[in-house]
């Protein structure tokens, strides 16, 4: 809901409020965000301006050695007030939202205030972006937009303001339009999605760090007086610091607690920035990095900023993750794979890298049909005169030497196996060596007169250019067709260097990179409606761009090149704070892991990689059997699973040395527990597993499916049992372990809801080096366990 009483304007949502006021300069006072104060429809105006009254700030007298807005308003000092957008020049020298020059050099700026019409069951979206999608599931109007319109007269601007409110949701998701309504260019340097001000200090910033093979690390910061900024410059959303941020207080836990969480619907360079005035006011920016952008807005023109999102919880990083999880399922998946269950996959890459062919393919296609996966993907390799990463990329015809059959024909023995295609492709990228560049060296990216700067020897295709857009939308529109493939995985793996784009006068270059990601979405936007029924996933060596505005194209990006269990957890856990499950595909591979060397149990390396979009990426035929047949059995626990898994609600029970997460399907009946340890500790307190998100008042079942120990995990402990003296690793030590299996613990408890989450199950004790029996959790470093819970009658 939306009101506007006088000069208040708020926006409500189920469990949130938001109040801003129009002050009598014209400037737009943001007075609140936060718990819901329960206003509806009913509520009077004068309650509503009461409130708002009590909340706006009182200025009496000019704060010292700060500048007054003007003679009327000497007590009004734009530095030490919250506002719904800032500029500059006026006397606010904080982080400004909107910055730019008009054609006399000058770069003073004042929006004010001059209508707000209330957009009811209608949604307005950004051009040429992704934006999150109006309808929800909830009743009657789907959605209702406050659109705010500010001018600032000297410079004939006019700045729009969009904010959504969403029946089935708390996010409010916002963006800003500038219309250059004056006879000159402007020369835009920055216009963002979301500032939010806050009354108060005390704030901290939670981040998410990384690089390649480490993605999603959470680091919390104290926001202070001196700005603190998360931004990418590398040109994608990155690896290295994502948009996702949550502001929050400093005793803020998992379940309890006030939380902001905010994210911008952008795959490009971003910027957050926190900071506190002298004052103790908080303020919080977010849209495109001002970072070498400039726009020349020519008259008439408008510029359209990102769509950014929030959500406000007093429910701890839990509520805001849940409430993230739901308005992504619902407001940014869309087409034919938004709910539908994510196929079981197994991937070319780490199973056989560059040395895959027709043979070897179909090879691992039969291993993969066996175990009961429903799809084989051809990962890179497949094209040209691919035999490593130094060459081709951009040569999209298949190497027939390579593929005899070619993509149809693989695809057509696929699906006589009953399994479909999928293909890898990298369409952004080319490589020196390759018939492309040959032809074509104009179509890159490249700054005049200098050496060009290497990453993983390619090259970005100057996307800024849509002539080059348009090459690529019939080039890969073809191989898709051609192919007949199910699923496409489009990688990305070089972050940006030498931005220039020769199609663009020398005034325009600070549009290059904005520019850039417009080509892509629009290159996304085509391919995927001209292809809808393609699942598409997303990757930039592994999670270089996993963000919201690839997720309104593509419903799954592969979270990280990493494929080690433990790495995983966390990098998963990472995600886990701000985006859902179901977007984050995960692969069981092969141990020693390829990116750090580490043993893991196949049964840990499914435990967490089932916490996604579930694919294999290994050599299945290099398998033994016993190892087939456990991959089967993964395969069709997960198959059974996979809705919960999907779609539930995920909880984050304890983070650290143990992973605690447990999943739950939206009807409360079913759920699946993680219990993963990273590094075991000697003689261990007792493991209770208390739940969440259950129903208090049904009953339900909590079980394991135990499995055999096998004795080579006691080592040489073996001859305090056996008559006759083994020696550890050798052939008898072997034989033994073979057919002498130990049964593992079970678990199997039926009790209520309410039980199973305030007190929890004390799990069998972990193994201790004092014995071991069949009630014994043996769990040793990287062991983990799943525990099953379905409601009975
Ligand atoms: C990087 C991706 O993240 C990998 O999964 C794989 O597809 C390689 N690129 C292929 O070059």
């Amino acid at each position: 809901m939306i009101r506007r009483c006088g000069n208040d304007i708020v926006l409500c949502t189920k469990h949130t409020t938001y109040a801003m006021r129009v002050l009598d300069t014209g400037h737009l006072e943001h007075l609140y965000y936060g718990a819901s104060f329960g206003w509806d429809e009913r509520t009077p105006d004068a309650d509503i301006c009461a409130s708002c009254d009590a909340m706006a700030a009182r200025r009496v007298f000019p704060l010292g050695n700060t500048i007054s807005y003007d003679k009327e308003h000497p007590a009004l000092t734009l530095e030490n007030i919250c506002l719904e957008i800032s500029s500059q020049g006026k006397g606010d020298p904080r982080d400004p939202f909107v910055a730019a020059r008009t054609a006399d050099g000058c770069a003073t700026l004042d929006f004010l205030f001059e209508d707000a019409e209330i957009l009811r069951g209608e949604k307005v979206s950004p051009e040429g972006l992704p934006y999150a999608l109006a309808e929800g599931h909830g009743d009657g109007f789907a959605c209702d937009t406050l659109h705010l319109t500010l001018r600032d007269m000297p410079a004939a601007l006019k700045l729009e303001l969009f904010y959504t409110v969403y029946d089935d949701s708390d996010v409010i998701s916002r963006f800003a339009r500038l219309i250059n309504e004056s006879k000159y260019p402007l020369r835009l340097e920055r216009l963002l999605s979301l500032q939010m001000d806050l009354p108060d200090d005390g704030w901290m910033l939670s981040v998410f760090h990384g690089a390649w093979v480490r993605e999603m690390k959470r680091e919390v910061l104290k926001v202070g007086s001196a700005r603190i900024v998360n931004a990418s410059s590398v040109g994608t959303s990155s690896s290295r610091s994502n948009p996702f941020v949550m502001l929050h207080r400093p005793d803020t836990t998992e379940t309890a607690g006030e939380v902001i969480g905010l994210n911008l619907l952008y795959s490009g360079d971003h910027y957050e920035s926190a900071g506190t005035n002298a004052w103790g006011k908080t303020r919080f920016l977010s849209g495109i990095s001002p970072e070498g952008f400039t726009w020349m807005l020519a008259p008439g023109e408008h510029f359209d900023a990102p769509e950014a999102v929030m959500l406000w919880s007093g429910e701890g990083f839990g509520g805001i993750s849940r409430g993230m999880h739901r308005f992504v399922r619902n407001h940014i998946l869309r087409g034919t794979w938004k709910d539908r269950p994510r196929p079981v996959l197994l991937n070319t890459w780490e199973a056989a890298y560059f040395d895959i062919n027709e043979d070897r393919f179909l090879k691992l296609a039969r291993c993969a049909k066996d175990c009961g996966m429903e799809l084989v993907v051809l990962d890179d390799g497949w094209f040209g005169e691919r035999r490593d990463d130094t060459r081709a990329l951009g040569d999209w015809t298949v190497n027939k030497k390579k593929f005899p059959s070619g993509l149809k024909g693989i695809s057509r023995k696929l699906k006589e196996m009953g399994l479909g295609l999928g293909l890898w492709i990298e369409p952004e990228m080319v490589s020196v060596d390759s018939e492309l560049y040959r032809a074509h060296p104009d179509r890159i990216m490249q700054a005049p007169g200098r050496e060009h700067a290497e990453g993983r020897n390619q090259r970005l295709l100057d996307l800024a250019d849509p002539s080059v857009v348009c090459y690529l939308t019939e080039t890969i529109g073809a191989v898709l067709e051609e192919a007949d493939v199910s699923y496409v995985k489009w990688d990305m793996n070089r972050i940006f260097s030498d931005v220039y784009s020769p199609s663009l006068p020398p005034e325009r270059q600070g549009e290059t990179a904005h520019r850039y990601v417009l080509g892509l979405y629009s290159l996304m936007k085509t391919l995927t409606e001209r292809f809808p029924d393609v699942l598409f996933e997303g990757c930039a060596s592994g999670g270089n761009r996993f963000d919201l505005g690839i997720l309104c194209y593509f419903p799954q990006i592969w979270g990280s090149d990493n494929t080690d269990a433990i790495c995983r957890a966390r990098i998963q856990e990472g995600y886990s704070y701000g985006y859902p499950l179901s977007c984050v595909s995960a692969h069981v591979s092969s141990v020693p892991n390829h990116q750090t060397l580490r043993e893991t149990g196949l049964s840990t390396r499914f435990n967490v990689a089932c916490f996604g979009s579930l694919g294999y990426e290994l050599n299945l035929c290099d398998l033994p059997k016993a190892a087939l047949d456990a991959v089967k059995e993964q395969v069709s626990l997960y198959k059974k699973w996979r809705s919960v898994l999907q779609n539930g609600s995920f909880f984050r029970l304890r983070t650290g040395n143990t992973h605690k997460w447990i999943c739950v399907a939206e009807d409360k009946k079913r759920a699946v527990c993680l219990l993963l340890q990273e590094l075991a500790q000697a003689n261990m307190p007792d493991e209770r597993f208390r739940a969440a998100g259950l129903d208090p008042s049904l009953r339900y079942r909590f079980y394991n499916i135990p499995r055999a120990v096998d004795l080579m995990d006691f080592g040489d402990l073996v001859n305090t049992q056996s008559p006759v003296h083994i020696r550890q690793n050798s052939l008898m030590h072997r034989a033994v372990a073979k057919v002498y299996k130990l049964d593992g613990e079970t678990e199997d408890h039926t009790v209520s809801g309410s039980m199973l989450m305030n007190a929890g199950i004390t799990l069998a004790p972990a193994y201790a080096g004092t014995g071991f029996n069949d009630q014994t959790r043996c769990f040793t470093d990287f062991s983990s366990r799943l525990y099953f819970v379905e409601a009975v009658e």
